[in-house]
Order: C-alpha cells, then sequence, then structure tokens
C-alpha cells in the first residue's frame, strides 16, 4: 500500500494561518502524522526555522521521513518517534528552551485506519491492538479479554458514552466464558447483535462506533495525555507563541477548551469546590472564540475532516 498519498490533511490554511509563522521560528508539531501540516509549516519558517515532528507511530515517521525527503525539507526537522506528552524530555534532549508554536492534530491518520492493521477500524476484521506505538502497556485485546465487568463499563460510558454500555459488557462476558475475544469482526459482531436491532438501525454511525474510541482512548491514555501536553507547551511557548489544537470528538474538544479557558485566567474548578484548586492565573488570550471548522467544500473532499474543531491560544 502507498502510505503517501492516503491521508488529507485537515484545515491546513487555518492551522497556518493561526500560527502567525515566520521565518526562524520553532514550532513543534506532536501529531507528525503524513507530514501534511508540518510541509505548510516549514515552507513558512525555512530557512533558518526548525520543526520538531513527534509522531508514537514508527511507520508515522518513516512514511513523513521519505516526503519530506522527496521535497528536500528534511533539513528543517528533527524527527522524534516518541509520545508528544513527554514535551519536557523531547525538547531537554534536543536543548531547545522556548518554542513559538505548538501544534497537535489530535486523534489517527487514514493511514493508521486503512493501512496498519492494527485494528483501528470497525469495518475491517484485524487483530486487537490499537496502539499508536509498540511499546504501550496495554492493547485492546487485554482490555476487552481481562477488564472486570465494572471497569469495561466505566469506560464504554466515560470514554464512548454509549448508553448500550452494560448489555454490550454483559455480551462480551458471556463469550468470553467460551473463548478470548481475538478481532476487531469478533468485537464489532458481538457489539452490533448486544444493541437491540431496531435501535441499533435508528443510530447515527455504525453500532461499534462509539466502543471502538472509548477503547482506543483507553489504550493510549489519550484524553489524559492532552492536559498533560497542553500545561507542558503553555511553559514552553515565547510570548506570543501560539497552541493551535484540533479535535475530531467532543471528549477531546471539552479538554482543549477548558485548558485555554484556564490558561486566559478562568477558574474551571467543579462548582462544588469551595476555594479554586486550578490556580487560574491569565496567561494569555484565546484566539478562536468559538472552534474553527472545516468548509462545507473541505468536508466534500475530505469527509473524514467533518468532525473536526480547531481551537488556538496566544501566550501574553
Ligand atoms: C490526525 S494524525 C496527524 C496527521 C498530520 N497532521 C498530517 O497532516 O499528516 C495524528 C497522528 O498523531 C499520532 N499520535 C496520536 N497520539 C499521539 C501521542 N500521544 N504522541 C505522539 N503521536 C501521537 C498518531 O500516531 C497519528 O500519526
Amino acid at each position: 500500500m502507498n502510505y503517501e498519498n492516503i491521508h488529507k490533511p485537515v484545515l491546513v490554511k487555518e492551522v497556518i494561518d493561526y500560527l502567525n509563522l515566520k521565518k526562524g521560528d520553532v514550532i513543534f508539531d506532536g501529531t507528525l502524522g503524513g507530514a501534511g501540516h508540518t510541509i505548510g509549516i516549514i515552507k513558512a519558517i525555512a530557512p533558518t526555522g526548525k520543526i520538531i515532528g513527534v509522531d508514537l507511530d514508527s511507520q508515522a515517521i518513516s512514511t513523513a521521513a521519505r516526503i519530506l525527503a522527496k521535497k528536500k525539507l528534511l533539513d528543517n526537522v528533527y524527527l522524534v518517534n516518541d509520545n508528544f506528552v513527554n514535551i519536557t524530555g523531547i525538547l531537554k534532549k534536543l536543548k531547545i528552551k522556548k518554542v513559538n508554536g505548538f501544534l497537535f492534530d489530535l486523534g489517527l491518520s487514514s493511514m493508521q485506519i486503512d493501512g496498519s492493521g492494527k485494528g483501528f477500524s470497525y469495518i475491517r476484521d484485524e487483530k486487537l491492538d490499537m496502539r499508536f506505538g509498540n511499546n504501550g502497556e496495554i492493547d485492546a485485546y487485554s482490555i476487552i479479554n481481562g477488564y472486570s465487568e465494572e471497569r469495561l463499563k466505566e469506560i464504554f460510558y466515560k470514554f464512548g458514552e454509549e448508553k448500550w454500555s452494560g448489555r454490550i459488557v454483559r455480551s462480551i462476558l458471556n463469550h468470553r466464558k467460551i473463548k478470548n475475544i481475538e478481532t476487531t469482526g469478533e468485537l464489532s459482531e458481538i457489539i452490533s447483535k448486544a444493541i437491540p436491532a431496531i435501535l441499533g438501525y435508528q443510530r447515527k454511525g455504525h453500532p461499534a462506533k462509539r466502543i471502538f474510541q472509548a477503547l482506543r482512548i483507553e489504550v493510549n491514555n489519550e484524553l489524559e495525555n492532552i492536559g498533560k501536553s497542553l500545561d507542558q507547551s503553555i511553559s514552553f511557548l515565547e510570548k506570543k507563541g501560539r497552541i493551535a489544537v484540533i479535535s475530531y470528538h467532543s471528549l477531546e474538544d471539552r479538554i482543549v477548551k477548558k485548558k485555554f479557558e484556564n490558561f486566559s485566567g478562568k477558574c474551571v474548578c467543579p462548582p462544588d469546590f469551595p476555594i479554586c484548586r486550578c490556580d487560574a492565573e491569565k496567561k494569555g488570550n484565546i484566539l478562536t472564540k468559538k472552534a474553527v471548522r472545516p468548509s462545507v467544500k473541505e468536508i466534500e473532499d475530505n469527509p473524514r475532516s467533518k468532525s473536526a474543531k480547531l481551537r488556538v491560544f496566544e501566550k501574553a
């Protein structure tokens, strides 16, 4: 499979404009993928600027390296196969003290959905893995076949907002009594059968969509990583530097929105906290009052961009 033309980058022009790039800037792209955004960024910061291109998936790193080499843009890039949650360690290793912009284009690429064989898609029959990297602690197989009833229900409700979680988990447990669930195809069938047929048809999207989302989030610790990474980003950001985040579902977007509100000085503690514990302190301004969405034309050209939301924060 030719991975190089599979992933269409989302909201590229908007990201480049919002990052307010200048020649010589140092930019941290935490989600390099197929280098779609990176290429546009390099063109704006070259010849003296540098981009730190990070991805947990080694296949994404090698694909991006090939694409960038063909375009003779490799000189401006540090390629780093790591988790973007390790911002502090990555920058320390590269001896970089300040960064002009951060980009996080969250989730997974089309290359991973269609060609990684890691079981990200419910319409393919692959082994239950779902790790972006190869060294994660836990894969989807261990969760599906090893987690308790309570734990499974909790992650399906919390990370999938799946109201049929109870029925689905009971069905998974019944199957586990006979044999372990090995593939995405088996899991997808179990989920589809657990949801009453009439409701299955009425729901938006595939019946397994929410459970697969929940599993991926749990496997890769996705939600916790966003908050931790934004906290580190703000501390390494230059004055007037910007953080741009593209999210693809409401759980991610809620975290980004709240973090940016907190960075702009708003207390985001739960209403029943007697005193503020989130240390709300104004560090700058939110540049996107409402999240920026792809145009109708972009969604037509690239249906996977449909749920994208871009939010941007500028450090004072
Ligand atoms: C939506 S794709 C990025 C696509 C890229 N912006 C482009 O236009 O080609 C997301 C990428 O982020 C990577 N990724 C997801 N979570 C990560 C993490 N915590 N650390 C590093 N990379 C991560 C995935 O492996 C995937 O390649």
